[in-house]
């Protein structure tokens, strides 16, 4: 299968690291050549650490090149799938969607790794809307089992069953999601986090404390507020509104501390400070 992934970043490389794992040629695009070379050398480094573990048997080189680079959407014209991985801003979506539009065949698959957009407003953006699916990965792409599968009301069932298994043939474990803002992930994972927040708001314990208390009471690999950080607490915040703002539940609404952090731009792992110094 032909597969090109749009947006180099943290999820978009590690879905083109996926595909081409499994066997794909990948056209892996984005507008910033940086974002592509920084992309590359971290797939690499990332298989590296993969075939020293002996989960992967196959010669990386061989791997690298199914992988294309290149900042031209157009060479990616003829392939069987497109996975929009770039920013969760409706608008630069809703540009890249119309713009897959034009150049995919009738009848690819176009998949999109929101994480908290609507299935059913991104897929009016898209010509053919019942080629269009949500296909959700887990940040560190090549490390989690799951994906979400998200059906909108345009959506067939044969292209779930599709998705499906091509998702399987990557050594992924899927799992179905109906179009509701969060999905099952999100909709599950925020408010835990919120309500960590809150709870060192209110002065009832550390933040290490919060995070030991779900680490070794729960076996989460990460406390709560460790895992705001590492998905980023920008992108954090920006779920908590499309949950809070959808739902207009209050059991969703961001705390002030998340947003002060944001504000401060002090946004997790990737700028080095966010609940915890890095
Ligand atoms: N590529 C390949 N291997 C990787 C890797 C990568 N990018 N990142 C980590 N690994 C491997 C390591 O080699 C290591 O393997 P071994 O244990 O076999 O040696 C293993 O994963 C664990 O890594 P580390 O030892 O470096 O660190 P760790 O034990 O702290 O694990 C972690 C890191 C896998 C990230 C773990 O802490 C974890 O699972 N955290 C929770 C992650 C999570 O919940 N992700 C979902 C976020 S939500 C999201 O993505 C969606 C959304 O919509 C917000």
């Amino acid at each position: 299968m032909k597969v090109t992934v749009i947006g180099a970043g943290t999820m978009g490389r590690g879905i083109a690291q996926v595909f081409a794992q499994a066997g794909n040629s990948v056209m892996l695009t984005d507008i910033y050549p940086k974002a592509l070379e920084d992309a590359a050398s971290n797939i690499r480094s990332s298989l590296e650490r993969l075939s020293r573990k002996g989960e992967i048997k196959e010669n990386i080189d061989i791997i690298m090149q199914r992988i294309t680079s290149t900042q031209e959407l157009s060479a990616g014209s003829d392939s069987d799938m497109f996975v929009e991985a770039v920013i969760e801003k409706v608008e630069t979506k809703e540009s890249l969607l119309g713009q897959i539009s034009q150049i995919a065949r009738r009848d690819a698959i176009i998949g999109t790794n929101t994480s908290s957009i609507s299935i059913n407003q991104l897929s009016s953006f898209v010509t053919y809307p019942e080629r269009f699916i949500g296909i959700h990965f887990f940040n560190p792409v090549p490390v989690m089992k799951l994906v979400e599968i998200v059906k909108g009301e345009r959506t067939p069932e044969s292209l779930v069953r599709k998705t499906f298994e091509i998702v399987k043939a990557l050594g992924k474990d899927p799992v179905i999601s109906q179009d509701f803002p969060g999905f099952i992930s999100n909709r599950v994972l925020m408010p835990m986090i919120r309500e960590a927040i809150l709870v060192l708001e209110e002065g009832i314990a550390t933040k290490n404390d919060i995070d030991k208390t779900m680490k070794l009471g729960m076996n989460h690999p990460m406390g709560p507020l460790e895992l705001a950080d590492f998905i980023g607490l920008d992108v954090t915040l920006d779920i908590m509104e499309v949950l809070y703002h959808e739902y207009g539940d209050p059991r969703f609404k961001p705390p002030v501390t998340l947003r002060n952090l944001v504000n401060a731009r002090k946004l997790g792992r990737k700028t080095n400070e966010g609940f915890y110094k890095y």
